[in-house]
């Protein structure tokens, strides 16, 4: 079963086609991060109307490139949640128009969802597990029970993990997006130089949550230091301490929730699972089996929606025109 598979919810126009959830037939990003970079964040007006210029070219480059004709593909599947409205829309209105005219099926795929079955293109990883979602919108740790079944045991309370990479790199002028600028220089770095603070969310409700915002503005009240001459060298430090206790806390978090839940199998997805130190920390735990996506599947694509979108389709389960998109998912303990 050949899947189309749409991502439209940021700055990444991004068409893929997978064959029987698995086999990526091909996998076409066209990132604006470019053309947002010079606003140091990404201007959701701006998003939406370069989605318009791109999408029909990122469809057809993906069909062409995966060496299928449009009466191959046997679905349509699309991120309709959480996101930029004005984005998704774009995404999810192509998708429609395409199942129409196509007489295909359409499935509308959650992307925090999608972003967990990512590791499942490269590997077969049953259920249960503990899934560790960190991207620029969210910090979740989750109990996946099937494709389609997920339960939110904790998430940020104030800012995601990833928006933290980028508000620290914009601070310390490294640009948009901060993430793997940070990751980078790190490696540089003593990750010991500077102790953080840790929020203290340890009871009841919080017990699995993280908090970014505390932390944020600990490691950019240091800047005063760097502005005197010959202290720009601890750079590599600050941001090697800061990368630590950033992935160190959602660490934490995870490790009590393996030990309360006793599932061992863990899945981290979304773009702040590229970070080198969250991947070498993640495979140094005794005793878990650890999956997370290659580099290039982490950040937003559409092949991680195409995958998801077969289950939902081998499971007989599509959806009609009406279907709408949400910027928040109630239930999810959301950042943005
Ligand atoms: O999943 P994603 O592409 O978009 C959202 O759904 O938000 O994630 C983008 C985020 C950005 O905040 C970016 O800075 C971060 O992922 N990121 C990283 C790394 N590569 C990307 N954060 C830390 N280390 C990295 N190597
Ligand atoms: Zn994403």
């Amino acid at each position: 079963m050949n899947v189309l598979g749409i991502e439209s919810s940021c700055d990444e126009c991004a068409v893929s086609l997978v064959r029987d959830g698995k086999e990526i037939l091909s996998n076409v990003v066209f990132s604006q991060i470019e053309d947002h970079k010079v606003f140091e964040g990404v201007v959701p007006e701006l998003a939406s109307r370069l989605h318009v210029e791109a999408i029909v070219p990122a469809y057809r480059l993906a069909l062409n490139q995966s060496g299928l004709k449009s009466s191959d593909i046997d679905g349509i599947a699309v991120a309709i949640q959480p996101g930029l409205v004005g984005s998704l829309l774009v995404g999810v209105n192509f998708a429609k128009s395409l199942a129409q005219s196509l007489g295909k099926p359409l499935i509308g795929v959650d992307h925090i969802v999608a972003h967990l079955y990512a590791p499942h293109l490269e590997y077969s990883i049953s259920y249960p597990y503990l899934g560790l979602l960190v991207s620029g919108g969210h910090s979740m740790i989750v109990k996946v029970l099937r494709f389609d079944q997920m339960e939110v045991l904790g998430a940020s309370i104030d800012d995601a993990c990833g928006e933290a990479f980028d508000k620290v790199a914009k601070f310390y002028g490294l640009g948009y997006p901060g993430g793997k600028a940070i990751d980078d220089m790190a490696k540089m770095g003593d990750p010991t130089a500077f102790l953080f603070p840790k929020p203290s969310l340890y009871k009841g409700a919080h017990t699995y949550d993280v908090s970014y915002s505390g932390l944020k503005t600990a490691v950019t009240a240091q800047r005063a230091k760097f502005l005197r001459p010959g202290r720009e060298d601890n750079l590599p430090n600050l941001l090697a301490s800061f990368q630590k206790t950033a992935i160190d806390l959602l660490l934490i978090k995870l490790k009590k929730a393996v030990q309360d839940t006793g599932i061992t199998r863990v899945v981290a997805g979304g773009g702040v699972a590229a970070n080198s130190y969250l991947r070498a920390t993640l495979k140094e735990q005794k005793g878990w089996l650890v999956y997370y996506p290659s580099i290039d599947l982490c950040t937003d694509n559409g092949a991680m929606i195409a995958g998801l979108g077969y289950h939902y389709l081998h499971s007989g389960i599509s959806h009609t025109l009406d279907l709408s998109v949400r910027s928040r998912v109630p239930g999810f303990k959301m950042t943005q």
